[in-house]
């Protein structure tokens, strides 16, 4: 059996951090309120001068190290990202650059807040394909630069960081205990596409444009959707709800997060949730989310863990991983 296995794992946030109170000295809300709706407290915020690039290199030598591999071993970086540094080139060329390759292959993927888990099935894809051994797959943004600070129903939501893993193809042996990618189910349906969307691009307006979001409607979607892709991708390996050990879900929303877990009748301790402390990272939420838990020990060997997440498209996915 060929399987992608997971390697390592690294997360990264910017240093600086803004409270809610912080920012309702500038914008009308409050901390009660941001915490009742959405669950968060605080959210990291890259410094002038600090790029989606800088913040995915920074995860990446995480995963690396906690991997016990370096740059050499790797031959395709892949980066989820709805914040590029430039319009062109990929970031992932970028990452590449800053880690001193010249060999592989690079490039970005583009599903908002779903691009990690986009990543990880395309890397998988790649990898039991022959197109790659060992694969770097990050979720990185710098989504502050899409918000305006000035209107509270969106700048209050999303927060800045990074979040990576290695992946690797492995030939397993047929009575071997299953490791790795065991089945991802990816959604997408572009008629949603301005209940969540930024309102510039290089072929509309020419600027980068800022976050605009129907809350209601996307938070009506949201539940449906992720149960939905759940058990879509349960349904592939013959697992239910009841064996899975982590589910490990986009950090959006708080209530989102405990509607989709209660729905799916999943013990809120098996939910890992950093929206309290990250806020909505887009692309990086899922990877960061999961580095926290690999971090502090929750996150083992041999527990199966289902990945989720949806966001702008509306792009939805998911992907059931033994660790
Ligand atoms: N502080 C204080 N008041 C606010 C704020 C704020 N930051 N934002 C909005 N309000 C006000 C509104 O102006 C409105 O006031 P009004 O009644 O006087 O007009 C009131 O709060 C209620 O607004 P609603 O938008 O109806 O509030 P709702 O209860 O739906 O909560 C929210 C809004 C939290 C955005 C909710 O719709 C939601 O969670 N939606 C999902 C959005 C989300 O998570 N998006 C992330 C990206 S998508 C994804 O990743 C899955």
């Amino acid at each position: 059996k060929t399987r992608s296995i997971i390697r390592g794992v690294g997360g990264y946030l910017p240093e600086k951090i803004v409270t809610n109170a912080e920012l309702a000295k500038t914008v009308d809300t409050s901390d009660e309120w941001i915490q009742e709706r959405v669950g968060i407290k605080e959210r990291h915020i890259a410094a002038e001068g600090e790029f989606t690039s800088d913040l995915a290199v920074a995860a990446a030598k995480k995963a690396l190290e906690a991997s016990g591999l370096t740059p050499d071993d790797i031959d395709l970086i892949i980066v989820a990202t709805t914040t590029p540094d430039y319009t062109f080139p990929s970031v992932a060329t970028l990452v590449q650059m800053k880690l001193g390759m010249h060999h592989g292959m690079a490039f970005d993927i583009q599903a908002v807040c779903s691009g990690f888990v986009y990543a990880v099935a395309t890397a998988d894809s790649y990898l039991k394909n022959g197109l790659g051994t060992r694969a770097l797959v990050i979720g990185a943004e710098t989504f502050s630069r899409l918000l305006d600070w000035t209107d509270r129903t969106t700048c209050v939501l999303f927060g800045d960081g990074a979040g990576a893993v290695i992946m690797e193809r492995v030939e397993l042996a047929d009575d071997a205990p299953e490791q790795g990618v065991l089945a991802t189910a990816l959604r997408s349906d572009g008629h949603h596409w301005d209940k969540l969307y930024v309102d510039g691009g290089p072929s509309t307006t020419g600027t980068t444009g800022h976050v605009h979001m129907r809350g209601p409607e996307v938070f009506r979607h949201a539940v449906g959707k992720i149960t939905d892709v759940v058990y879509a991708t349960l349904e592939k390996t013959g697992y239910t709800v009841e064996d899975l050990d982590w589910f490990v879900p986009h950090q959006a929303n708080k209530r989102i997060i405990e509607g989709a877990g209660a729905k799916l009748g999943l013990p809120p301790e098996k939910v890992v949730m950093t929206v309290a402390l990250h806020a909505n990272t887009s692309a990086a939420s899922v990877p960061l989310a999961l580095s926290a838990a690999v971090a502090d020990g929750r996150i083992k060997q041999g527990d199966l863990v289902m990945l989720e997440a949806m966001g702008g498209g509306f792009t939805w996915g998911a992907s059931l991983i033994r660790w």
